[in-house]
């Protein structure tokens, strides 16, 4: 690298208007980098906010295409969908996730033939079924990994029957990725991708989703023994190694700002689409300051996004996504 001193260098100049400072943009903001989380709840013309995510809705099935439309409309790819199980629903082993017509393949069905040029992500994890609140089985206090990924496969399999285009396995059990590619193979989905949440930490930014789902009230004690310490870093290359060699299409870090150094780490080492996913939790704690006023609504969500590109992403998994494509329009 040249270097030449000030006054002959002056970094300023390539600030000196706006013309200058697009030409040498290094990294662009596009819609195509959204992605949708969308929480599906039963019952009929039903819209319920969530409490710590102000502007968030659940939304029923019947209003799901009302509900998508805007993201159509502005041409965001694709959304993920989490369903919020009926508590009557929900058992030890979380036996609605193998419903064929369970929320979620319900709300597959009724988007993939609506729109069906939208992406659908599905979630693959026992926690929305669960009367637990955890990802796996329980048994005596532990999560069992072998048997949840059994589960898991057949789950993912319903969901591709139902008409998700990416499997997203959320659970963290070792190994699920293989097997979930297998079973989509055997059964001849084998261009349905599987987008996998390869370094995922236990972290206290889920609460606000949690909530959303009614699974935090139910969960008892954390879940350490599977999602990562907030400590590990070479933790996350290896998590991330692992899924890529057993399949994943695209990986994902998750959560999003508190972990931009695994991104930005993920991305050099492998070279892969790599996603990040801006939780609940980041969300409830900038909408709160914008919301006293304490911080510029529209800077605030475009400057948490463009992190993300710096970081290596190349896309994000955000509650922002309908506000930040608007935002791009203009
Ligand atoms: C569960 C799952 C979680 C999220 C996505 N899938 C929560 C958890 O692991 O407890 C969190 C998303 C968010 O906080 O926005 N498998």
């Amino acid at each position: 690298m040249i270097h030449t001193s000030f006054p002959t260098t002056r970094l300023r100049r390539n600030r000196h208007d706006d013309f200058t400072r697009r030409m040498v943009a290094e990294n662009r903001l596009h819609v195509d980098d959204l992605i949708w989380p969308i929480f599906v709840c039963e019952g009929h013309n039903q819209r319920q906010a969530v409490d710590a995510m102000p502007g968030v809705e659940r939304a029923s099935v019947d209003r799901l295409i009302q509900h998508v439309q805007p993201a159509v409309d502005l041409g965001i790819p694709a959304v993920a969908i989490f369903p919020v199980t009926p508590m009557a629903l929900r058992d030890e082993k979380g036996t609605e996730a193998l419903n064929p017509d369970n929320l979620m393949c319900q709300a597959a069905r009724t988007l993939k033939s609506a729109f069906p040029q939208l992406g659908l992500i599905g979630d693959v994890a026992l926690d929305p079924y669960t009367n637990h609140g955890h990802d796996g089985l329980v048994q005596d206090g532990k999560i069992l990994n072998d048997d949840t990924v059994q589960i898991l496969c057949q789950q993912a399999l319903n969901q591709a029957r139902a008409g998700i285009d990416i499997i997203a396995p959320s659970d963290m059990m070792d190994g699920r990725v293989h097997a979930i590619r297998t079973m989509l193979d055997q059964h001849d989905f084998t261009e349905t991708r599987i987008m996998a949440y390869a370094a995922k930490y236990a972290s206290a930014f889920y609460g606000p989703f949690r909530d959303a789902l009614g699974s935090d009230a139910l969960l008892s004690g954390d879940k350490g023994t599977y999602q990562m310490s907030a400590s590990n870093s070479d933790e996350a290359l290896r998590e991330v190694a692992h899924d890529i060699a057993e399949g994943a299409d695209m990986v994902m870090v998750k959560p999003g700002m508190p972990y931009l150094d695994i991104i930005r780490r993920v991305r050099d080492e492998f070279s892969m689409p790599t996603f990040a996913y801006q939780v609940s939790g980041e969300y409830a704690m900038m909408m709160a300051a914008i919301q006293n006023g304490w911080l510029d609504r529209e800077k605030t969500i475009m400057e948490s996004l463009m992190a993300f590109k710096r970081a290596g992403c190349n896309g994000i998994l955000t509650y922002f996504a309908l506000e930040a494509a608007q935002l791009l329009k203009k």
